[in-house]
């Protein structure tokens, strides 16, 4: 399903209200976030308007990647949620677990495997999120999924250790096989500069980028694109919102 907002103001309100429906539909939800940049505007709107509307006792927060810097380095998926939601919800520390980007990351990589496999419910060996936020690069990439390191998108393993392409950067990321384990993920894409990429990975027809091998076994995907990452499209598949 794609859905395409008019800007990202609405995206980010759109998401915002369906995960407050999410959290008041379960009993306890196991949330992974999405790194990068575009989750920046749903914190901020969470932080504003959704502080009292959702009761993050029952939320738990994962990291589909991190990058391997300090969390208070400006590049830390985990510290820039904590900026900018964190900060200001009232959600147990036990339910925040975010991964460790000092630690050496073949460690963190199991240690976070571990911690997932402790507490997320699973199936096929596999942890089953509810919802999967992901974003997706310029280059097809989604979490820390790169198009020259595939093999991650079919690893048995719940995480992995990947390699940022442009600056040999270690991350952190969940493997393919984790990811299309969940309910639900939604692909949060904003901007122009990402309308090439949507396209291609919409058509799936290169079977070049990782974003195009996300499909869970047993849940739904989901679009959610402003009219900029969508300006490509054709009329025909998608609704407006
Ligand atoms: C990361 C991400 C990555 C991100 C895309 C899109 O840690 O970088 O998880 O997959 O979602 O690169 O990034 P933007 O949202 O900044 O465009």
């Amino acid at each position: 399903m794609i859905k395409i907002f008019s800007n990202k103001d609405e995206l980010a309100l759109f998401f915002c209200d369906e995960l407050v429906k999410l959290v008041t539909q379960k009993k306890e939800i196991f949330l992974c976030l999405s790194g990068g940049s575009t989750p920046e505007i749903i914190y901020k709107n969470l932080s504003a308007d959704y502080v009292d509307k959702i009761d993050w006792r029952k939320v738990h927060l994962f990291w589909g990647d991190e990058r391997c810097v300090p969390s208070v380095d400006e590049q830390s998926n985990y510290g820039m949620t904590k900026k900018y939601l964190l900060n200001f919800i009232d959600i147990p520390g036990k339910n925040v677990h975010p991964i460790d980007g000092e630690n050496d990351p073949e460690k963190e990589s199991s240690r976070y495997s571990e911690e997932i496999k402790k507490i997320v419910p699973s199936k096929n060996q596999h942890p089953v999120f509810n919802l999967v936020m992901l974003g997706l690069g310029e280059d097809g990439h989604t979490a820390s999924i790169f198009p020259d390191q595939m093999w991650l998108l079919n690893s048995k393993n719940i995480c992995e250790v990947a390699v940022y392409p442009s600056n040999r950067q270690k991350r952190i990321t969940l493997s393919g096989t984790a990811i299309n384990n969940a309910e639900m993920i939604i692909f949060l894409v904003t901007g122009k500069n990402k309308s090439t990429i949507v396209k291609k990975v919409l058509e799936k027809k290169q079977k070049i980028f990782p974003a195009e091998f996300v499909q869970p076994i047993n849940g739904e995907l989901e679009f959610y694109l402003d009219s900029d990452a969508a300006s490509l499209l054709e009329e025909n598949n998608h609704t407006k919102n």
